[in-house]
């Protein structure tokens, strides 16, 4: 029988244990095998992560595992400002999640953790501003397919240290097994488990594997995340009632969604709003405030409340008035949402979101994608309605989802002449489309270059695209203007790459 360490010091003190030592009763296990990151930074908190890997030793395992956070003004963590304790355990996969609060707005912070004598690395957050503000940069990205490559894209968001957050629009991770999508580049970046993931314990090991990698360790590191899911945080093509990838055997669809969203809030540096929609789940769309400057919105069009999508060329369905994307409650309160940042006067209106907005239509009723808000014609008008009738400007639409490179003008009907294609009169606002960090779209070739130029001659509202790099944007606003500036990575199979803004 093996000898605990409990069972020893149990008989040490009744003086009957004469066994010799054999290992010191120091574990040299190190607990933050997974990061650490922040998130959902408002003016007076926010989001402090880590995860505290068990000891693998026996002799050392722990139902609960203690730990303690500290927060302070200096990277020397010297000037203390906040600090805490708890215990963390397999009932939320060993994760921690502390929301600081009490803080001072637009300030940068320094925090880390500590378990079983060991320091987590120093992260650094920084509080909302509130008041005026002059200029912001974000950065957001999407669709990080671990098995498709390097992350050179997170490290270059990394090493910028102008950024005041980093938004992610979900495919933070994907759902499949070997050989499912972007494998079989022997690139040692397999997926695990090997397997498509279906159920909680598959969940975990899954954002446990994306968390061992050193450049999503790093930008977490650097920057606070503000993150909503798409489908593959659950499966492909995702709705409130199903998926395209989830099949006959693989189980009750509620069953498998709610292990997904379990997962997500154990593992992503989110708040927990408490807020539950029809289904009895828990809502991720939320806002941000940024000074006078920009009110965020991010939205959920997945799980919260989107129908099932339609089938190809069934133009009829896609124009049904009684089918949401986001679902009713999530309509009315970004509705209501766009109208009061109106009254109070910030200067911008940003929505952080999964899917493109803009017509992706060789005519105004022909919708290449029904996946997009191009299937959910009638929500989209209610949406574009709202904006003209409450005259609501200075709108820009932040989408991921497709892999590619897109600057659309957010037109009510693009193809008709009374938007003005080189003037922008009839435009709502902007849409801007990041790349993938490792998912692609389409193959470098000329073939691409020329489906682009096709494109650009096809759909009036589309200003420019790019079908073939990973990379993301950097959304640099200020009262007087808003520039997003696309950066590109030449590769992700390799980590030597070029990093350029196109
Ligand atoms: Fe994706």
């Amino acid at each position: 029988m093996a000898i605990t360490r409990r069972r020893f010091f149990q008989g040490a003190a009744l003086g009957i244990a004469t066994l010799p030592l054999l290992k010191t009763f120091a574990s040299t296990h190190q607990p933050f095998q997974h990061g650490i990151a922040s998130g959902d930074p408002l003016a007076d908190r926010v989001i402090l992560w880590t995860r505290i890997t068990p000891d693998a030793d026996p002799d050392f395992q722990q139902a609960i595992v203690p730990y303690s956070w500290e927060m302070a003004l200096d990277p020397q963590m010297n000037q203390i400002v906040q600090s805490g304790q708890g215990v963390t355990g397999p009932q939320v996969d060993y994760t921690v999640k502390i929301d600081a609060e009490g803080l001072v707005s637009g300030t940068v912070y320094y925090y880390r953790f500590s378990s079983n004598g060991k320091l987590s690395p120093v992260g650094r957050p920084r509080t909302l501003p509130e008041g005026h503000l002059s200029r912001l940069r974000l950065a957001f990205c999407s669709c990080s397919n671990y098995p498709a490559g390097y992350f050179n894209v997170y490290r270059e968001i990394a090493r910028r240290p102008e950024l005041d957050a980093v938004l992610h629009l979900g495919d933070y991770i994907y759902e499949y097994g070997p050989g499912g999508y972007g494998t079989g580049n022997n690139l040692g970046r397999d997926p695990i488990p090997a397997k498509e993931i279906t159920v909680l314990q598959d969940y975990r090991q899954r954002y446990a594997q994306y968390r061992t990698d050193p450049d999503l360790q790093e930008v977490h590191r650097q920057h606070p995340f503000i993150c909503v899911w798409d489908d593959h945080e659950s499966a492909n093509d995702a709705w409130k009632g199903g998926a395209q990838n989830h099949n006959d055997g693989e189980g009750a669809w509620e069953s498998r969604r709610n292990d997904a969203i379990q997962t997500y809030f154990e593992w992503m540096p989110i708040r927990e709003s408490g807020i539950i929609d029809h289904f009895g789940h828990k809502t991720i769309y939320r806002r941000f405030r940024f000074g006078d400057l920009i009110d965020l919105f991010m939205l959920d069009t997945r799980l919260a409340g989107r129908d099932q999508q339609a089938l190809p060329l069934d133009v009829k369905v896609a124009k049904d008035p009684s089918r949401s994307l986001l679902g009713l409650d999530q309509e009315q309160w970004l509705h209501n949402g766009l109208s009061q940042s109106m009254n109070e006067g910030v200067r911008w209106r940003v929505l952080g979101q999964q899917v493109m907005m803009s017509q992706l239509t060789i005519s105004q009723d022909l919708p290449i994608n029904m996946d997009q808000w191009d299937g959910y014609q009638a929500s989209r008008q209610r949406l574009f309605d709202h904006i003209q009738n409450q005259g609501i400007n200075n709108l820009m639409v932040l989408t991921g989802d497709i892999h590619s490179s897109w600057a659309f003008d957010l037109a009510p009907k693009p193809h008709f002449p009374h938007y003005g294609r080189i003037s922008g009169y009839g435009a709502l606002g902007g849409e801007f489309v990041t790349p993938g960090v490792t998912s692609g779209f389409a193959e470098k070739s000329d073939l691409a270059k020329v489906g682009s130029a096709a494109l650009d001659g096809v759909l009036p509202n589309l200003k420019w695209t790019n079908l073939t790099e990973r990379g993301y944007v950097l959304l640099d606003i200020s009262h007087s203007r808003a520039k997003a500036h696309w950066y590109h990575v030449d590769t992700v199979t390799s980590r030597h790459y070029n990093h350029y803004l196109l």
